[in-house]
């Protein structure tokens, strides 16, 4: 059997295993008092900087966008870096967004709260521009969230979203800083997506070396080459 098909099955294992589970906690009996069923929880979260847009489900078509969501569901399963490449409105954030929703990534680096570790699972979503945006904003007096907070969250999310790539400086300092963050993500095998209205020579351009080397070991790039949905 081959390894991808390995990773998928076992990601689909584990969330059924959840499933039931979470099943068996709605009806167990609780003191006598009547069991409400817990609606199941969304991953796609306004919280964790999603648009209302992506946090509803939508009715989706295409087949190429659901080969293309089966594959790179796999690839963000195994914890690789993916680029989703392409014009505008062929449903690039909507993908991450249904990657997000279907849950088949790792749950966040633990985080000690002075008696346990507190481990969650979030799908983070963010700009590229608003990280450093986020960033700037830490030096500035008062801040309340130093640039180490900030990259920390985004460095122990389950799964990072990076939207509108090539909206960025292109700085040295926002080159050094994306690399850092992306290898630490690929080091504790935490998947993340990158999405740009790129070309793959564009995106190549855009990426520094070392990250380059890390996703073709673990990721992949999907170009999508047909026309918006916006116009349908
Ligand atoms: N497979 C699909 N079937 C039907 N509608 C879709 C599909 N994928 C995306 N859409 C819808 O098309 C619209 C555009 O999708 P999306 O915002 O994901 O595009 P995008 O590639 O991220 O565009 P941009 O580069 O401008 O950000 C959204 O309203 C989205 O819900
Ligand atoms: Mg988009």
């Amino acid at each position: 059997m081959n390894a991808t098909r390995n990773i998928h099955d076992g990601a689909d294992i584990a969330a059924r295993i959840a499933c039931s589970l979470e099943k068996l906690i709605e009806q167990a009996p609780d003191d006598g008092e009547v069991a409400v069923p817990a609606a199941r929880t969304s991953l796609v979260r306004p919280a964790h900087g999603w648009d209302s847009r992506y946090v509803e489900e939508a009715e989706l078509s295409g087949e190429r966008w659901h080969d293309f969501f089966r594959d790179a569901k796999t690839q963000v399963a195994g914890g690789g870096i993916v680029a989703f490449l392409g014009n505008r409105g062929t449903g690039k954030t909507r993908m991450a967004a249904e990657i997000a929703r279907a849950g088949f990534w790792p749950t966040d680096k633990g985080e000690w709260n002075g008696n346990m570790v507190v481990t969650g699972k979030t799908a983070l979503y963010r700009r590229a521009m608003d990280i450093f945006l986020d960033l700037r904003d830490c030096a500035k007096k008062g801040s309340a969230r130093s640039e180490k907070d900030v990259l920390d969250s985004l460095a122990h999310a389950g799964l990072l979203v990076i939207d509108e790539f090539q909206e960025r400086g292109e700085s040295e300092w926002e080159n050094r800083i994306l690399c850092n963050l992306l290898d630490k993500r690929y080091a504790t095998r935490r998947p993340t997506v990158l999405i740009a209205n790129h070309t793959v020579a564009e995106m190549t351009a855009a990426l520094s070396p070392s990250v380059r080397d890390r996703m073709r070991e673990g990721g992949k790039a999907f170009v999508f080459d047909w026309g918006s949905w916006r116009r349908r």
